[in-house]
């Protein structure tokens, strides 16, 4: 990464709206971080073995005392983050409302009405990280942007640089799929938001449908030129559109399956559930993961199985998410009723088949968890990649358990058959999944596991985040 117009050293900063680590603030008002859930900070977590970084975006919360900002920035600094601080009401207008009740849906293909309001502190957030962004850059750096959040950022960014005399090269990457051109119209201010992406000089997407989508929609929308298959020209500026395969870091699965606590764990698992068939879900609770339709399946599958009375049990681990967000409250409540339903219907004094744990579990417990389970089983009805189906695949060299993935999720369409796909909205077909995943002999579970294994070795979180940066480094060399 060798740039003359600045010493020779092009550094890299990196921006999204969440940070690895989540700020709270406790009840007797001293600061506590966590780190964050969720796909974007997994694979930039894997990229920073091998690349050096700093990392803007949200705290999480809102902070004004001046020494409290310090506290924070340094707890952050450790990890080479650093904030973006926002006042509460704009950070809940521009999270809440505009990205996760309007953006979101719409990406992942559920219809919506636009704020007008929330759509003014949107703009103003992004604003206000171009100015941190661009106020710590160096002429030559590379910026790269993360996600739904900031889809404006890299046009606001763009400009303030400029005025700054400042050339930076900017990249825009997004961990959702980008909707076919007629859903995306339906959004009134479609146009300002695919015009800020494409302001940068290289725009990622997970898979190739994602790239084509977004590309149909510059084209439609702002009579943008194609040139098939990975360039768009608008503005007089060339812009590379592709798909970059993103991935876990497999190593920090085998090290943490190495320890001896995680060790132990596994045998007091495996004693608890050795006679039973345990299938393992993994989910932030959110509307796109399919939650409901998966609890409605493994229902009508237990209906359908009374041989596998006690001989079968589901995990089902549900992340609390964007809990202020009514949708999310919402789908909390459904869940917990048809959670109460099933385990009401088919529990029996010897035990449940399903455990349900809505709250965040520990990283050793969570590669335990996989470790132990006979099938994954992931239902998401939209999803950008989806890595937890990868983690899985990590910890499964022992056992090569089945992975039973949802057609619509991203990850699907590169396991060439390696796992069992299934229309999630199709309850036969996914309950004979399940079955199917549970039954299936021993030589095609190896077979089908050495197949994943081996692209989820070669397509690493790291070598996503390289090839990223190294082609926008050529592209603006
Ligand atoms: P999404 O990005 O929509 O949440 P993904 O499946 O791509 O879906 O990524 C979810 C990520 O969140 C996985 O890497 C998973 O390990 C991680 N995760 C799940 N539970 C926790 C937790 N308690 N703490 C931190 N990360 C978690
Ligand atoms: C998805 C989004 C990320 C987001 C993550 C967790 O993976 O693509 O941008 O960080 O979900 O959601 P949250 O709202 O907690 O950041």
């Amino acid at each position: 990464m060798a740039d003359p117009r600045n010493g020779g050293k092009r550094n890299l900063i990196i921006v999204s709206n969440r940070l690895p680590l989540s700020v709270k603030q406790t009840d007797d008002g001293t600061y506590q971080s966590s780190i964050s859930s969720g796909g974007l900070v997994t694979s930039l977590s894997g990229l920073t073995k091998s690349t050096t970084f700093k990392w803007f975006g949200w705290p999480g919360l809102q902070v004004d005392d001046p020494q409290d900002r310090e506290k924070v920035s340094k707890s952050l600094a450790a990890h080479n983050a650093v904030a973006v601080f926002l006042d509460q009401k704009l950070a809940n207008q521009h999270y809440n409302c505009f990205s996760n009740q309007i953006l979101w849906p719409i990406l992942h293909y559920q219809t919506v009405t636009l704020n007008e309001s929330a759509w003014e502190s949107y703009k103003k957030v992004n604003e206000l990280f171009a100015e941190s962004v661009a106020d710590a850059a160096s002429d030559g750096d590379l910026i790269w942007v993360h996600d739904y959040h900031l889809m404006l950022l890299p046009g606001l960014l763009r400009k303030r640089l400029e005025e700054q005399g400042k050339f930076c090269a900017i990249g825009f990457s997004l961990h959702t799929p980008f909707p076919a051109k007629d859903f995306w119209r339906a959004l009134p201010v479609r146009k300002e938001l695919i015009e800020g992406i494409l302001a940068s000089d290289q725009v990622g997407f997970h898979t190739d449908e994602y790239k084509q989508n977004f590309m149909d929609s510059c084209h439609s929308l702002l009579e943008a030129t194609i040139e098939p298959p990975d360039k768009i020209r608008w503005k007089g500026r060339w812009i590379i559109a592709d798909s970059f395969i993103v991935g876990i870091d497999p190593q920090k699965f085998e090290d943490t399956l190495q320890k001896p606590e995680v060790i132990s764990r596994i045998k007091e698992l495996e004693e608890v559930y050795k006679d039973k068939k345990v299938i393992i879900g993994v989910d932030r609770l959110d509307y796109i993961k399919g939650l409901t339709l998966k609890l409605k399946a493994y229902d009508a599958f237990l209906d359908e199985h009374k041989e596998l009375k006690n001989k079968v049990v589901l995990i089902q681990v549900a992340v609390p998410s964007r809990e202020d967000v009514k949708e999310y409250q919402d789908l909390e409540t459904e869940i917990s009723t048809m959670v109460g339903k099933i385990d009401g219907k088919h529990a029996t004094p010897d035990g449940s088949p399903l455990v349900y744990m809505h709250r965040s579990v520990p990283f050793t417990e969570l590669t335990a968890l996989y470790a132990v389970a006979d099938a994954c089983l992931l239902t998401s009805m939209r999803d950008g990649m989806n890595l937890v189906c990868f983690e899985y695949v990590a910890c499964q060299a022992k056992k090569h358990g089945v992975l039973v993935l949802s057609e619509f999720a991203g990850a699907s369409s590169f396991m060439n058959g390696g796992c069992i796909t299934f229309h999630p909205a199709n309850t036969k077909e996914l309950s004979d999944a399940i079955y199917r995943a549970i039954t299936m002999r021993p030589d095609e579970r190896e077979s089908n596991y050495n197949q994943l294994r081996r692209f989820i070795d070669k397509n690493t979180s790291a070598r996503w985040g390289e090839t990223f940066i190294e082609r926008l480094t050529k592209c603006t060399a």
